[in-house]
């Protein structure tokens, strides 16, 4: 069991579909692995999918769930880490409102992650909300005091303004936070099957970790190799070939073998796919069979939610204790 010394982790995701391979290699086997280390908080981050699905919030219900899941599948273990949803933490709202006056409209805009997410989006006029969700991640980060943040590289100016805030608040009030370091897996940009972009859902170019064996199967076979390679004993070069970069992330005792055989000519591309899907497989089918046990039994992750939810919600009654008195806006002593 986690302890009250321990170092915390916090680090979550949007609820906006189903988390893939880019997910994984990006920061989820990182959390797998930091939650026997640290005090690990997990937050769904049902608002901020808000400031980009405020239209359709109905949406967002199901991919809560559908995180969850995807958490639990990939082997968090809810007895040591805490699964939380974002919009049931009143808190974290009233910290970012603190916040929002520690952050300037000018350091916002230039943030690279909210310019390439508005550009994706096809936004020309931002709403406030999605301006200032950077502001609120911190509160996301802050409210449990977290020291460390494992995510994916898009998500590195956010920890830093989490860190520019905390450390205003500290100097201008009182050395209430730590200022968290991220900390960024080994495959930070996970190239898609198509070759080209970085594996997301919305360029569906992804393979979930809720993939079947056969959709594995067909979804590599789909995936781009070395144009140069017409005939199977034509020399390959691997280094731009998508297949051997999965097998560096998957399937990394043989890439010394793969990379001669592929250069000389003397593996097809057929059967390097074929490898690296049983590769694929051999991660995943733990995975489905965890996921089985949820899908079979929903209540199961409600109540993972719940409980996690309402543990992060004592912790950040806390937190907010310390952040009133810091800024003398405990007014009454009776007062919570
Ligand atoms: N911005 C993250 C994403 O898009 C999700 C997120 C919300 C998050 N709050 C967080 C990540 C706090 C780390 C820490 O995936």
């Amino acid at each position: 069991m986690a302890n009250d010394k321990q170092k915390r982790i916090l680090t979550g995701d949007r609820p906006t579909g189903k988390l893939h391979l880019g997910h994984y290699v990006g920061t989820l086997k990182n959390r797998v692995k930091l939650q026997h280390e640290y005090d690990t908080f997990l937050i769904i981050a049902d608002v901020q999918a808000l400031t980009t699905n405020f239209d359709r919030p109905e949406k967002i219900a199901n991919d809560v769930k559908q995180v969850a899941k995807d958490y639990l599948a990939v082997g968090i273990d809810p007895e040591i880490t805490t699964i939380l949803i974002q919009s049931m933490i009143p808190e974290i709202a009233e910290l970012t409102i603190y916040y929002s006056m520690m952050v300037t409209v000018n350091q916002l805009k230039h943030n690279p992650t909210i310019k390439s997410e508005s550009a994706q989006y096809g936004y020309n006029d931002i709403t406030y909300g999605f301006l200032g969700y950077p502001v609120s991640q911190a509160a996301d980060i802050t409210f449990c005091k977290a020291h460390l943040v494992p995510v994916g590289s898009d998500q590195l100016p956010h920890v830093e303004q989490t860190r520019r805030i905390a450390r205003k608040f500290n100097q201008m009030y009182a050395p209430v936070f730590p200022e968290p370091e991220a900390l960024v897996g080994d495959f930070p940009r996970l190239v898609g099957i198509d070759g080209e972009n970085k594996m997301s859902k919305s360029l569906n170019n992804a393979i979930f970790l809720s993939d079947t064996f056969e959709e594995v199967n067909k979804k590599l076979m789909e995936t781009k190799t070395d144009p140069a390679r017409i005939r199977k004993d034509d020399p390959g070069h691997p280094e731009i070939c998508t297949v051997y970069e999965y097998h560096k992330a998957f399937n990394i005792e043989e890439v010394p073998e793969i990379e001669e055989s592929c250069k000389a000519g003397s593996i097809g591309c057929v059967s390097c796919k074929k490898n690296l899907a049983g590769k694929v497989n051999e991660l995943l089918e733990p995975m489905r069979e965890r996921r089985a046990k949820y899908d079979n039994n929903e209540k199961l992750v409600e109540e993972v939610l719940i409980n996690g939810t309402n543990k992060a919600r004592e912790i950040a009654g806390e937190t907010m204790k310390e952040v009133r008195e810091a800024m003398h806006l405990n007014y009454f002593s009776f007062q919570g």
